[in-house]
């Protein structure tokens, strides 16, 4: 949570290129921003609350180092004053954070006998009013890292620096990723790539412990405790610009969702390797469990169905609830945790629990150079390629292509299960397109102004009505919530009235007659039965059909339910890209 973006470089528009840069970090929170920049040997700075989106910067600078950020209030309601860079009494230090300082409290005790001025409720002040005292014995660089190891908790702080003109980054839990551009000597430092992407692709993810000096000569690594400098693993990722651009949509939602035939087609090219040999692990092992947060939670849902017609029974946890369960495993257990950032603190911590335990360990991740990929035993990059808005689309398909493909692996069936998938992004690519928009459209008008919807589903089909009416929810902010069908019958069946939108999510599958009974005696009670299957049926008030694939139809299913949120968020003024209250990575507990 929280947007960091830094740049040195030969271009005297450092303010606008972090201005500009943090609207791509905005996914990582959007409760306020700030930029801080050198003018003339004067640390400058400029804080808003509200998302930067439409804003302006106040005035224009010429200087070729800046710093921004984009908060998620952990500590201290959303305020100017809140808002990030926090400086030092001198006005030499900005400094910017993501994270929680545990130990802030007494840091500031400590500190208090020195007569700091302080002008926010944050945890992250401290952090400037430490560093200004340890620059009385030491340089920049060194009193930052000193600092920075007395903070308990995960965190990345930069520390813009007016004296030596140099940026100072430390890691330890929180992502931070670097950037170089030798040809035209520029460097970044972010949060995240698409930040910079516009610029370079050649980076370093900053390990825990690691911590870097940004200067306009270039970029130098080093540990953290022993001071000692490393060598840059430098990267050249495969993306391109265009995945950091909305190219022409109105929301990256909705580019999002409309990329997936091909992010799914790419799922299923990249990991033959690393899925046949987790499928070998998956079946030597006693016990195999699925964790997730979330979306990634219902994907572990997806998981389970297809693993059990396979032959395999696996146990799921929304990673938050995994700790009391983590004593079952042991060496002969396999914990595979999926995520689209791999970022989120929870999966991590269940991660970590279970590896206590001896378990061997796998993901099933979206980012690069991500906290889970460096903890797990065997990685499984999924290559949706960055996603920009907040509400999971293309991620969640691209884990559950690779999920399918995993499981189909297990039983001796992965070329046949990749053919599948290859029709599936084919007949997706046909379907998706404006009459589908049109369609979803007609029906939002019928339904934009009930603040109750349910939605059922049965076996593959529950995990994506969970999905469905989480985008609806997410999107719109509309109750929608989602049962199994069978579960109706026993007691939430009461809430249904004259005129409750119910969507029913079906496929050509064995249980489809069971759904349809269901969607019937929902019928019975008022309920606007709105098919989201491959089929007609008279059960169904309006419909919106998807492509015909099988066990594969949930994908469209979940589709269409994407779609619906985006459009009644649309429809109701909400903004799809930037949930109220929502951050696309949850890095705290
Ligand atoms: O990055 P992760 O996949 O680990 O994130 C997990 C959840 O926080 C995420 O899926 C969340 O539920 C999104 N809001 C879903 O749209």
């Amino acid at each position: 949570m929280c947007g960091i973006f830094a740049y040195i470089g030969k271009r005297t528009d450092a303010p606008e290129i972090v201005f500009e840069g943090l609207k791509l970090l905005e996914y990582r929170g959007y409760d306020s921003w700030g930029i801080s920049y050198i003018d003339k040997q004067v640390l400058k700075i400029e804080k808003h609350t509200g998302k930067i989106g439409s804003s302006k910067l106040s005035k224009i600078t010429k200087t070729n180092i800046a710093l921004a950020h984009t908060r998620w209030a952990t500590h201290g309601g959303i305020t100017d004053e809140n808002a990030h860079p926090h400086l030092d009494c001198k006005n030499q230090i900005a400094v910017i954070h993501n994270g929680i300082i545990e130990n802030y409290h007494e840091l500031k005790l400590k500190l208090s006998k020195n007569n700091h001025a302080y002008k926010s409720e944050t945890d992250t002040e401290v952090v400037s009013h430490l560093i200004e005292d340890e620059l009385k014995t030491k340089g920049i660089r060194q009193a930052t890292f000193d600092v920075f190891m007395s903070l308990n908790g995960s965190n990345a702080i930069c520390a813009l620096d007016k004296n030596s003109q140099s940026i100072i980054a430390c890691r330890n839990g929180s992502p931070l990723v670097v950037g170089f551009d030798e040809i035209k000597k520029q460097y970044f430092l972010a949060s995240d790539v698409p930040a910079f992407l516009k610029y370079t692709n050649k980076v370093h993810f900053l390990e825990d412990g690691e911590g870097a000096e940004i200067t306009k000569d270039g970029i130098e690594i080093f540990n953290i405790k022993t001071g000692k400098q490393i060598n840059a693993k430098i990267k050249t990722l495969d993306w391109q610009l265009e995945d950091a651009e909305k190219n022409g949509y109105p929301h990256f939602l909705l580019k999002e969702i409309f990329e997936q035939p091909k992010t799914i087609l790419k799922s299923s090219l990249i990991n033959k390797d690393a899925i046949k040999k987790l499928a070998k692990i998956i079946k030597e092992s006693k016990k195999v469990i699925l964790i997730g947060c979330g979306t990634a939670a219902y994907c572990a849902q997806f998981g389970k169905y297809l693993f059990a017609q396979s032959g395999i029974q696996t146990e799921i946890y929304g990673a938050y609830e995994f700790k009391p369960f983590a004593k079952f495993c042991d060496k002969n257990s396999v914990v595979i945790g999926i995520s689209q950032s791999g970022e989120t603190a929870d999966t991590l911590i269940a991660l970590k629990e279970a590896i206590k335990y001896g378990v061997r360990t796998a993901a099933i991740v979206n980012s690069r150079g991500s906290t889970m990929e460096r903890l797990v035993d065997l990685i499984i990059p999924i290559g949706a390629g960055p996603e920009i808005a907040v509400v999971s689309t293309k991620a969640l398909t691209s884990q559950l292509a690779t999920l399918y493909l995993l499981s189909k692996a297990s039983e001796g069936k992965y070329l046949q299960a990749k053919k599948n998938i290859q029709k599936l992004s084919n007949k997706l690519s046909k379907w998706l397109g404006n009459e589908l928009s049109e369609n979803i459209i007609k029906l939002i008008k019928k339904i934009e102004h009930n603040e109750h919807m349910y939605v059922i589903g049965k076996n593959l089909n529950y995990p994506a009505a969970l999905e469905f009416g989480l985008k609806i929810k997410e999107t719109s902010y509309i109750h929608a919530e989602s049962f199994t069908a069978g579960e109706l019958k026993h007691g939430v069946i009461t809430l249904i009235q004259k005129g409750t939108p119910c969507f029913v999510l079906a496929s050509n599958d064995e249980v489809k007659n069971e759904v349809l009974s269901s969607a019937s005696e929902l019928k019975a009670r008022g309920g606007k039965i709105i098919g989201i299957s491959p089929f007609e049926s008279p059960e169904f008030n309006d419909l919106i059909k998807t492509p015909d694939m099988g066990e594969l139809t949930i994908f469209g299913n979940i589709i269409a339910g994407q779609l619906l949120g985006y459009y009644l968020g649309v429809s109701r003024g909400a903004d799809p890209d930037k949930p109220r209250n929502l951050a696309k990575s949850v890095t705290v507990k």
